[in-house]
């Protein structure tokens, strides 16, 4: 979402400036090319220097100070960004762009500004109330902005309340999805795709269960990167890891829970991702009370259902299929024979054992087999690498 996007951060003066450093970073790590501008009040609490060294560009902080006679600095980076950020964004700020003022470099650049403006306010929460900021906000929004809510919690005050600046994972989230709403032309727009994700627990009592090993790694990242290709994502995820805010999630245990929880959603998705690991069995009986010890345990399982098989039967000719073979031995043999059996259009396929891959690590090399075409491999990568070229096999396959 972020890679490649020319970004103009406008840091203003409050005392979150410090945090932005940080966010700085970030967006840069995302692939941003980041230019930056600071009002005088900034730079009371962080130099530009600081931003100056780890954006590699002049930092604009005077309206006056046109060191380029072939341009003017304030409306050259106002037409030079894809996007403008600001924060923090302070009350006094807000309120002068709310009301056109333009009587430094950022309120300047911002007022001749046509591009999207995403904004994060951060101030003392009396301020932040205060009728006055929260009419302003009003005005900017009918005005195209997005403006962040702050979070609640500590205040440089030392005390707690609404009004803090948030953390730098929020404001990534909610910028992507800002991005991703003015983007027209995802290849994904208008799709529908479930991906499952996680091993499911199957109960033996209330206190313990039998599960299959795997983190959700894999399904969260496919869940994003269809979600950055423009996709509608419900992701089905029997993980504990966290996922964005951006991304529609329904939270599952049992094998039983996902079957239920995908069926529901079939008829109206164009594709599903089974990155699940699906328990096969579970307990034929789950006991109420929490069982006590006893010499020998004898536990009887009963089959789960099987969701991709059972997708496959119900699946319609505009409707894809992606499964997951994790095997340990003739993994190309047992991938195909998935293919053929449960109806799939992809499977990926990935060796397990080996400690650098698949599992619970951030790493996977992976086999893609489909009908009609030779096994491609993706070799040991990221697995948000890996779920790019997922993806973008879904996307071909679609089209
Ligand atoms: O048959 P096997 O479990 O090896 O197949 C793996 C693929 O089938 C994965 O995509 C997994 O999510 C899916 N699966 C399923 N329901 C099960 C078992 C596996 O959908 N009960």
């Amino acid at each position: 979402m972020i890679e490649g996007k020319k970004v103009a951060l406008y840091v203003t003066g409050g005392i979150a400036v410090y945090k932005v450093v940080d966010l700085m970073r970030e967006l840069i790590k995302h692939g941003a090319v980041v230019r930056v501008a600071m009002t005088k009040s900034a730079s009371e609490f962080v130099s530009p220097l600081t931003f100056q060294v780890l954006s590699k560009h002049a930092v604009y902080t005077n309206t006056f100070a046109e060191d380029d006679p072939s341009v003017v600095n304030h409306i050259n980076l106002a037409d030079w960004a894809d996007f403008s950020v600001i924060a923090p964004l302070t009350a006094n700020t807000l309120a002068k762009l709310a009301n056109g003022i333009a009587d430094n470099f950022v309120t300047s650049a911002l007022l001749a500004t046509t591009n999207p403006i995403f904004a994060v306010p951060a101030m003392n929460e009396n301020m932040y109330t205060n009728t006055v900021t929260q009419e302003n906000i009003d005005r900017l929004k009918l005005r195209n902005y997005m403006i962040m809510t702050p979070d609640v919690g500590f205040l440089a005050e030392g005390y707690s309340g609404q009004g803090r600046y948030p953390e730098k994972e929020r404001i990534i989230h909610e910028f992507e999805s800002f991005i991703r709403s003015h983007s027209d032309q995802l290849p994904l727009k208008g799709k529908r795709v479930v991906v499952t994700a996680g091993g499911t627990k199957e109960r033996i009592d209330p206190v313990r269960y039998i599960s299959n090993d795997s983190s959700g790694k894999m399904g969260h990242a496919l869940a994003v990167e269809a979600w950055k290709k423009g996709a509608d994502v419900v992701l089905v995820s029997a993980s504990h890891l966290e996922s964005p805010s951006y991304i529609n999630r329904v939270v599952v245990e049992s094998a039983r829970d996902m079957h239920d929880a995908v069926l529901k959603e079939f008829d109206q998705t164009d594709a599903v991702i089974m990155a699940a690991a699906v328990s096969d069995y579970s307990p034929d009986k789950m006991e109420e009370q929490k069982m006590k010890k006893k010499d020998e345990l004898t536990l009887h399982f009963k089959k789960n259902p099987d969701i991709l098989k059972d997708l496959g039967q119900k699946k319609r000719d505009d409707q894809t299929l992606i499964g997951f073979a994790a095997e340990t031995e003739e993994l190309l043999h047992y991938a195909e024979k998935k293919l053929n059996a449960k109806n799939a259009d992809l499977i990926v396929a990935n060796q397990v054992g080996e400690k650098d891959r698949g599992f619970n690590v951030d790493k996977n090399e992976v086999t893609l087999l489909s009908r009609n075409h030779p096994p491609r491999t993706i070799s040991l990568r990221e697995k948000s690498e890996v779920s790019v070229e997922i993806i973008e096999w879904l996307i071909n396959f679609m089209n």
